[in-house]
């Protein structure tokens, strides 16, 4: 049984190299819009990929990053991406980074928060930011409208990498916790659902026909072996340029960077035992023990 939440409301803008939160003051939601959540980093991608082709009934063809873009990213601007959207004659998914404070919440669309263990999320991070190109600084730090100081490039040093995110607050993106606890508060709201990648990872197939009953997309059982089929790890990384934001622009060797492993856990070799013990006492902390324990693992 799903317990009673009040309805969240904006209290605050986000902006950054990254964000310009404002752009959803001026969306004009419709009743069947779905909007997908996520820290960074944790699946957001791959549940693009999944609603595009529940939706389409399995299309290898569909340019999934161009029809679900990150609304709250800044470049290109509201200007420009504002119409694109309202343009859209698709039932729209868009995707947020956003936490739920800094987000306009509509009772019309419906919710997909996908969650991950942070030290995933890092490991993950480090390989986007790593390997991205001066493109990618090129549009956060150089275009107009950036709050904040720039993106800075990477240590090479992955331990340092993570020691300066946990105790800089997820620097230098933004926090997780602050993402996860907004969210979290609200998971017993109707058009709510929570995801985990573990668990997407463990039974894809399974989560994917919960998400289209969440939905309401009736599944044509007749292409269903393919649907999956494309949402496979596998299929989405030969076919990278598909999914992945401007179509791997950001990365010199494309967009295959970023499908990059899909497993989680590599952290486990490098993070010595009381850096893992610092991380889920922080965790437990930030975030309370039923919220830790499902972003560690998905079970509540
Ligand atoms: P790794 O870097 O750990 O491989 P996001 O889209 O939120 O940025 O998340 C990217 C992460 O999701 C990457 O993780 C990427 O490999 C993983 N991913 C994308 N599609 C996937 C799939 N079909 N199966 C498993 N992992 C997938």
């Amino acid at each position: 049984m799903k317990k009673a939440a009040t309805l969240p409301r904006k209290t605050r803008e986000l902006h950054s190299h990254h964000f310009d939160s404002t752009i959803w003051n001026e969306l004009c939601f419709r009743d069947d819009d779905i909007v997908i959540s996520t820290y960074a980093k944790s699946g957001t991608t791959w549940m693009q990929q999944i609603i595009a082709q529940l939706l389409f009934r399995g299309d290898p063809e569909l340019s999934v990053a161009d029809m679900s873009p990150w609304l709250d990213l800044r470049v290109p601007p509201k200007e420009v991406k504002l119409p694109a959207v309202e343009a859209q004659q698709h039932r729209r998914f868009l995707k947020t980074h956003l936490p739920l404070d800094a987000l306009v919440f509509s009772p019309k669309a419906k919710y997909i928060y996908i969650g991950r263990d942070g030290r995933d999320v890092v490991w993950s991070l480090y390989n986007h930011h790593a390997n991205a190109n001066a493109t990618w600084y090129a549009a956060l730090n150089d275009t107009p409208g950036r709050v904040g100081p720039p993106m800075p490039r990477p240590p090479a040093d992955i331990r340092r990498y993570w020691r300066e995110w946990l105790d800089g607050d997820g620097y230098p993106f933004w926090s997780l916790w602050e993402n996860v606890r907004s969210w979290w508060a609200i998971r017993a709201l109707p058009n709510v659902t929570f995801v985990h990648f573990a668990t997407l990872k463990a039974d894809m197939p399974g989560e994917m026909r919960r998400i289209a009953r969440f939905l309401d997309i009736p599944i044509d059982e007749a292409r269903w072996p393919k649907i999956v089929e494309y949402c496979s790890f596998e299929w989405m990384k030969k076919n990278a340029t598909k999914s992945v934001p401007l179509g791997g622009a950001f990365w010199d060797a494309g967009a295959e960077v970023f499908i990059h492993k899909g497993v989680n856990g590599r952290w486990k070799d490098t993070l010595t035992p009381a850096e893992i013990d610092e991380y889920d006492a922080r965790a437990r902390k930030e975030l309370g023990p039923e919220c830790a324990r499902w972003l560690a693992s998905g079970q509540v």
